[in-house]
């Protein structure tokens, strides 16, 4: 079955076959099943089974959302609005969602889970990953990874996210790399430590995605959201795929991202949530970093799903352009998380996409907080 998407105002393929910004204005796509047969301008469209005219409507690959925590139970409402009074956001808050994650049912998780992914879909994101972390011991870590993986191949063992209260620091890094390890490593896909002040130190987080390595999983880190520490350079050293926050860097940190393949991955509804600085996106651009956007939403430092909203702030906060946004928020997030089939829409790709109601992407950033994500299609079907 073949589907002819045609009178597509402005289509931002991400792929540079098309131009330096990979566009293409008066634009047509063919889906057959659930990858992407055929991309040009509409004049020149083959005929298919199905034809289905978007009327100048603008079109994007599904957003990748390469970070999120979505996997707890309870929320921080209380914690918000006391940083907005002017408490500082800390690492710590992280064991109140792991009291709550732990009290929860499985059926309660999962409902939060997909209440979540919903959320996402509706924004417009067709790929998430999401983490552990919020059970800092063996049962609970191995059941928020089961509970992720029914939903998405993109999961994280995340059980460096800080240490659990009235536990030996030693101890509890040795049960992150032996059993919690072996209980976790089946139902993920990657490692990562919370690389950070109050976390984990840098011989700690080698420790951790070391161990996560040799029992096959993929590392990627927290980095650089307190301070400029020692993050980004352990990312560096270990080959991740990742960096992620990247709120303060030192220049040599700019350098090393830049002279690597581990991609800067941006969480600007963090520093909207927690009012910190943005992080510094044009030097890592201009630098010649991959940028990837993604939402990271938790119940801590940031708990919104909206990739549009992280794609305006971006703009307006970050100094990218509106063509470099959408690019991290899709193509970037895919390289964040190692998958040519999704972020752009080239011959072969997943047939993942996102129309808007506007005849531009532009309009994401220009009319922030619009719901603009008027079609979501998942493999080659529209689920939104
Ligand atoms: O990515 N930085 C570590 N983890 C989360 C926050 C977790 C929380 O506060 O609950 C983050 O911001
Ligand atoms: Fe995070």
């Amino acid at each position: 079955m073949t589907t002819l998407l045609t009178g597509i105002g402005l289509l931002a393929t991400q792929d540079d076959e098309f131009g330096e910004r990979g566009e293409i204005a008066g634009a047509a796509l063919v889906l057959d099943g659930d990858a992407v047969a055929w991309v040009g301008r509409a004049a020149e469209a083959p005929d298919a089974d199905e034809r289905i005219d978007l009327g100048g409507r603008a079109v994007l690959p599904g957003f990748v959302d390469s970070h999120a925590h979505l996997v707890f139970a309870g929320d921080r409402a209380g914690e918000f609005a006391a940083r907005m009074a002017g408490v500082p956001y800390a690492a710590g808050g992280i064991r109140t969602t792991v009291a709550a994650t732990r009290a929860a049912s499985v059926d309660e998780l999962r409902a939060n889970l997909a209440r979540l992914a919903g959320e996402l879909l509706r924004a417009g994101v067709t790929t998430f990953e999401t983490k552990s972390g919020y059970g800092l011991d063996t049962a609970t870590e191995q059941r928020s990874l089961r509970i992720a993986a029914e939903l998405t191949p993109e999961t994280t063992y995340l059980g460096a996210h800080v240490v659990p209260q009235g536990t030996d620091r030693d101890a509890y890094v040795e049960l992150v790399c032996g059993d919690m390890l072996a209980a976790c490593a089946p139902h993920a896909r990657w490692v990562d430590a919370f690389c950070d002040d109050g976390a984990f130190d840098a011989d700690e987080s080698r420790q951790v995605l070391r161990a996560g390595m040799a029992a096959g999983l993929e590392p990627r880190l927290h980095a650089g959201q307190l301070s400029a520490g020692p993050g980004v350079a352990l990312a560096v050293e270990l080959g991740a795929a990742s960096a992620d926050h990247c709120t303060h860097l030192s220049p040599g940190d700019v350098d090393a991202l830049a002279g690597s393949p581990t991609v800067a991955t941006l969480l600007p509804l963090v520093e909207f949530s927690t009012r910190s600085p943005y992080p510094p996106a044009r030097r890592l651009l201009d630098a010649g970093a991959t940028v990837a956007l993604a939402t990271d939403c938790n119940p801590g430092s940031g708990y919104s799903t909206s990739m549009p909203l992280a794609i305006a702030l971006a703009v307006r906060e970050m100094h990218l352009t509106p063509a470099e946004a959408v690019r991290a928020a899709t193509a970037g997030g895919a390289a964040a998380l190692r998958r040519p089939d999704v972020g752009s829409l080239q011959v072969g790709a997943r047939a993942d996409l996102v129309v808007l109601d506007a005849p531009s992407y532009v309009h994401l950033a220009y009319r922030p907080g619009v719901p603009l994500v008027g079609q979501v299609w998942k493999g080659g079907k529209r689920v939104v």
